[in-house]
């Protein structure tokens, strides 16, 4: 059927309008960092590949610190008692030594909150990998109603009002515009910052310090057959750099022998073959990001040490490496210590200490 005539001017000014109030909403080109912004002074440590950044939020030294304010600031959540580092705690590697942590409401949610390190090198965000990004990632605590409870709004009236921030985001965006946009960038930004590559594993790797006979006996453990852990956490070709790139992704690792439905990964996928698959976390710190597991059930690396041994539970989609299942792996008692001699090795306590990742208001 023809359109009538009259309709054109109608629908031109129609599309001019929209047009026009789109550009308004539009994150503008100005979300970019002006030409006076300090570029960050990333460094690539040596044996880790080159991340790639988002071109439309490279990182600067205006917007690490800016994410940094943000990061530790409590306005992020509904009655300002919660801040991200509420419940990633540098002290412990940015993860909850809570089994689960508890929102503004005092509700618990039924994740372990995760370690946050090595960011840079992460393709998928939360246990199931519901998110892809670290901007799209930051959107979430903040509206969720049992974290920070609140909404984007919000937050930014709220960041308006304060005598310092127009001025942050000036340096770190070009303009003091305050957006939901700009906030999640700026925390994103400070997210990446976090590298942790100093651990007696990494200076080992380097060729700058030296193992214990145990520690090496763990190494070879945790890389051989018999201990097996290689194929899930770390990667020999691209420099072993734990959890910063996994062959697989996303495994069951036989924690269950009855699956919960919709949870792990099916929840992206939508298909049961990948349900229960959890991301497969890094272990770097590990020795401070207890508890272990996606619900926290485990509280310490004794008794992670103890799952693996035993081989885990069988069930549909238990990952073809967990090949111990239902037998168990028979571990000596040195074996077990030598494991945990070496996970012990990728502990960075300067990466729990380091000033440049601190509340800024911190005293
Ligand atoms: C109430 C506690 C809580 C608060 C507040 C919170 N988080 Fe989390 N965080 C968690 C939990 C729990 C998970 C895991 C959730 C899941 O997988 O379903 C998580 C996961 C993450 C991850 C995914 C890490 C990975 O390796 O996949 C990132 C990134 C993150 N949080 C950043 C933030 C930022 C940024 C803020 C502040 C805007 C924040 N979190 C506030 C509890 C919290
Ligand atoms: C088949 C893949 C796979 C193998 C093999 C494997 N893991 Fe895991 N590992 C995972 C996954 C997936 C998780 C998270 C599971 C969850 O939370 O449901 C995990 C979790 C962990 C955690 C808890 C980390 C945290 O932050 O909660 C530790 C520690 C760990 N594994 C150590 C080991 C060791 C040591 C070995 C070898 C003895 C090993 N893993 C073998 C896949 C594997």
């Amino acid at each position: 059927m023809k359109r009538p005539r009259w309709t054109y001017p109608f629908r031109a000014a129609l599309w001019v309008a929209i047009g026009l109030w789109l550009h308004g909403c539009e994150p503008d080109s100005s979300d970019v960092p002006p030409p006076s912004a300090t570029p960050y002074p990333w460094q690539t440590p040596r044996g880790f590949v080159q991340p790639t950044f988002p071109p439309d939020n490279p990182l600067t030294v205006e917007g690490v610190m800016l994410g940094r304010r943000l990061f530790y600031d409590k306005r992020l959540s509904g009655d300002n008692t919660q801040s991200c580092a509420s419940c990633h705690l540098q002290d412990a590697g940015f993860s909850d030594p809570e089994r689960f942590s508890t929102g503004i409401d005092g509700v618990q949610g039924n994740r372990n909150a995760m370690a946050l390190v090595n960011l840079a090198w992460q393709d998928f965000l939360f246990w199931d990998g519901r998110e892809n990004s670290l901007e799209s990632q930051a959107i979430q605590p903040v509206i969720d109603p049992i974290e920070m409870h609140t909404t984007w709004p919000e937050v930014e009236a709220k960041l308006r009002a304060d005598p310092l921030y127009p001025a942050l985001f000036q340096k770190a965006f070009g303009s003091d515009q305050i957006s939901q946009d700009r906030i999640t960038k700026a925390l994103a930004q400070f997210e990446r910052s976090l590298v942790s590559a100093n651990s007696k594993f990494d200076r080992w790797f380097r060729g700058e310090e030296t193992f214990t006979e145990e520690e090496l006996k763990g190494y070879e453990l945790f890389n051989s057959e018999r201990g097996d852990c290689f194929h899930c956490h770390g990667d020999l070709n691209t420099g072993l750099t734990f959890g910063a790139f996994g062959n697989v992704q996303f495994s069951n690792n036989g924690l269950d022998s009855v699956l919960v439905p919709w949870s792990g990964y099916e929840r992206v996928t939508g298909n049961p073959a990948d349900r229960a698959k959890f991301k497969i976390p890094t272990l770097r710190n590990v020795e401070y990001t207890a508890p272990y597991m996606h619900d926290g059930r485990l509280a310490t690396l004794r008794q992670v040490i103890e799952h693996y041994n035993f081989g885990g539970h069988p069930s549909a989609t238990l990952d073809p490496n967990m090949k111990a299942a239902g037998t168990g792996r028979n571990w000596s008692v040195e074996e077990k210590d030598a494991l945990l001699a070496f996970m012990l090795t990728l502990s960075d306590p300067g990466f729990l200490t380091d000033s440049s990742f601190a509340d800024p208001e911190a005293p």
